[in-house]
């Protein structure tokens, strides 16, 4: 194993991502930001420079479970204080798992300016992956707006409240083409792009090259703002190896869906006619799509990039096709002799009813009632210096479970909400299930896809179910024999889904709906984990608010 090290430096630029000219946030001068490539058991370094002149930064390792280092797990509030313009903040972690992983940043919604990169962590030496593969191609999804974040932000929280709609292009490595298509000879109405294959342009499409007859690795992951996408690869089906950094148990399908957050692997055969080039095609599921579908062409070598594939892109399944979803989502399951089995007991339940609310006429997330706000001293300081006065006024236990009462089919009877913490204090080593209820919205007949993600921790989805959860039912339906270990799982409409984890990593962990716009409207809880057992932080991590204020008057604690 091997310490890399990165010195980035964040910061604002104009950049093209869909043949428009915005700006967006870059790392070194590049969008997306440069791919960490390490093997597992590497020390990732990374000095991070905040080149960003008016506001902080933070850069989130999604995937990485930050094992005795929860301070640099890169969450705003949470983990550590914002890095300050013209700081740096080193980040110092160890990748101990082989998987396809991304980082973002995760304070307000930089994520969605464009702010991440793809983290690909091979296994170590003298390991072997449980497939074999000729070559590798990466894609790092993503969605984009023309508004810039700060628009976004203040519509979200306006009065009344204005939503951001859909993302004006889909972007396959930061790459997409708005009001044109690739493929306009096969799409009605549509006008051709001006940008071919192999074109230099920021929004020329990307080539994935390959030999015929080979088998392929294509790591995918998703870090959309909104956008729930499915992705298919004209006349190639595709076989599920990996979910989130976890092998699973291999099947064959003809194209993926992908939430935020979620990262697969999949093998790929180039068994086609080799004269032809074909279309890769990310389209939008779960939300009636109003952003077409983004291409990248798989070029089958010697042929030329810029031949256009001459049978049309591969068409999204229906938007609202769930069931379709849902058999996809239900065939993910633990590779056998490779994923541990969840221990057969768990010693806590957490019930989560996640509701769309209102409160003072601003339309929030909540749940069981209470919209998240965050505190302006990360909790990973404030609470291993025992600063009880840096806690957001209401953060009183929130509660373990909700009212059987509720109606889950109808909006809220009562829809007024309240702020608070969500802090959640689990014990070091207790075994938690977590059960996400999902609900109407504030509009009738209206219940969203939520892809939720754990920080510090992997997680097995033990089941999913319609309706309101039902213990007994539930309990003797839970998968304790392969389940998949993941770190992002979705809730599906009117949905819920059950998930259990070892709370054996200390740290305050946030877990929370991967959908930027959701989490900026209080869609999540912070677990806080055996924080007595966290060792000495950074001082970088604990300077700012209370917790500067008590390093300074020498009652550090630590
Ligand atoms: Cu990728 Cu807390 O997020
Ligand atoms: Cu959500």
């Amino acid at each position: 194993a091997k310490a890399r090290h990165f010195r980035w430096e964040v910061s604002n630029m104009f950049w093209s991502p869909d043949c428009e000219e915005k700006v967006l946030i870059g790392i070194n001068g590049q969008f997306p930001g440069p791919t960490i490539r390490a093997k597992a058991g590497d020390t990732i370094v990374v000095e991070l420079k905040n080149g960003l002149h008016t506001e902080g930064v933070v850069i989130h390792w999604h995937g990485i479970r930050q094992i005795g280092t929860p301070w640099a797990d890169g969450t705003a509030s949470i983990s550590q204080c914002a890095i300050n313009p013209e700081e740096t903040f080193t980040y110092r972690f160890v990748v101990d798992k082989p998987g396809t992983y991304f980082y973002h940043g995760h304070y307000g919604m930089q994520r969605a300016a464009g702010l991440y990169g793809s983290l690909i962590v091979d296994v170590a030496d003298g390991e072997e992956e449980p497939f074999k593969y000729d070559g590798e191609l990466n894609l790092l999804l993503s969605d984009w707006y023309h508004e810039s974040i700060y628009t976004q932000m203040v519509g979200l929280s306006s009065k009344p409240f204005r939503w951001i709609g859909e993302p004006q292009s889909l972007l396959i490595n930061g790459r997409g083409q708005f009001n044109c298509s690739l493929a306009a000879a096969h799409t009605p109405g549509a006008k051709q792009c001006a940008v071919a294959g192999g074109g230099n342009r920021h929004c020329a499409p990307v080539i994935l090259p390959v030999l015929p007859n080979k088998t392929y690795r294509l790591r995918v992951a998703s870090t959309t703002s909104l956008a729930s996408l499915n992705l298919a690869v004209g006349n190639h089906k595709l076989t599920v190896v990996e979910a989130d950094g976890n092998y699973v148990d291999p099947f064959l399908v003809d194209d993926i869906d992908i939430y935020s957050g979620d990262s697969y692997s999949v093998l790929l055969t180039t068994n086609q006619n080799p004269s032809a080039n074909y279309w890769i095609s990310v389209g939008v599921r779960g939300r009636q799509p109003k952003t077409s579908p983004a291409l990248a062409i798989l070029n089958y070598r010697p042929n030329r990039a810029s031949n256009l594939p001459p049978s049309p892109p591969p068409p999204t399944p229906a938007w609202d096709d769930f069931a379709r979803s849902k058999s996809f989502t239900h065939r993910i399951l633990g590779l056998a002799g490779n994923t541990p089995p969840p221990p057969a007991k768990s010693d806590r339940r957490i019930e989560l009813l996640n509701t769309q609310n209102r409160m003072d006429g601003h339309i929030k997330w909540s749940i069981n009632n209470v919209s998240m706000v965050l505190p302006s001293t990360p909790y990973l300081g404030s609470l291993k210096m025992g600063l009880k006065s840096a806690m957001p006024p209401s953060s009183e236990s929130p509660s373990d479970t909700f009212g059987r009462g509720y109606d889950v089919t109808r909006p809220p009877a009562n829809p007024n909400t309240t702020a608070g913490g969500n802090l959640y204090v689990i014990a070091h080593n207790a075994t938690v299930d977590v059960v996400l209820q999902n609900a109407n919205a504030l509009a009738r007949n209206v219940s969203e896809v939520h892809p939720w993600h754990l920080h510090g921790h992997d997680f097995w989805v033990l089941g999913y179910g319609e309706g309101m959860f039902d213990e007994k039912l539930a309990s003797a339906a839970f998968n304790l024999r392969n389940p998949p270990l993941r770190n992002t799982a979705v809730i599906f409409p009117y949905g819920w889904t059950a998930i259990r984890f070892v709370a054996d990593n200390p740290g305050v962990w946030a877990f929370h709906c991967h959908i930027e716009p959701h989490l900026h409207m209080g869609m999540g809880v912070i677990f806080a984990e055996a924080v007595d057992r966290v060792g000495e932080l950074p001082k970088a991590a604990v300077s700012c608010g209370a917790t500067a204020t008590a390093l300074m008057a020498g009652n550090g604690g630590g």
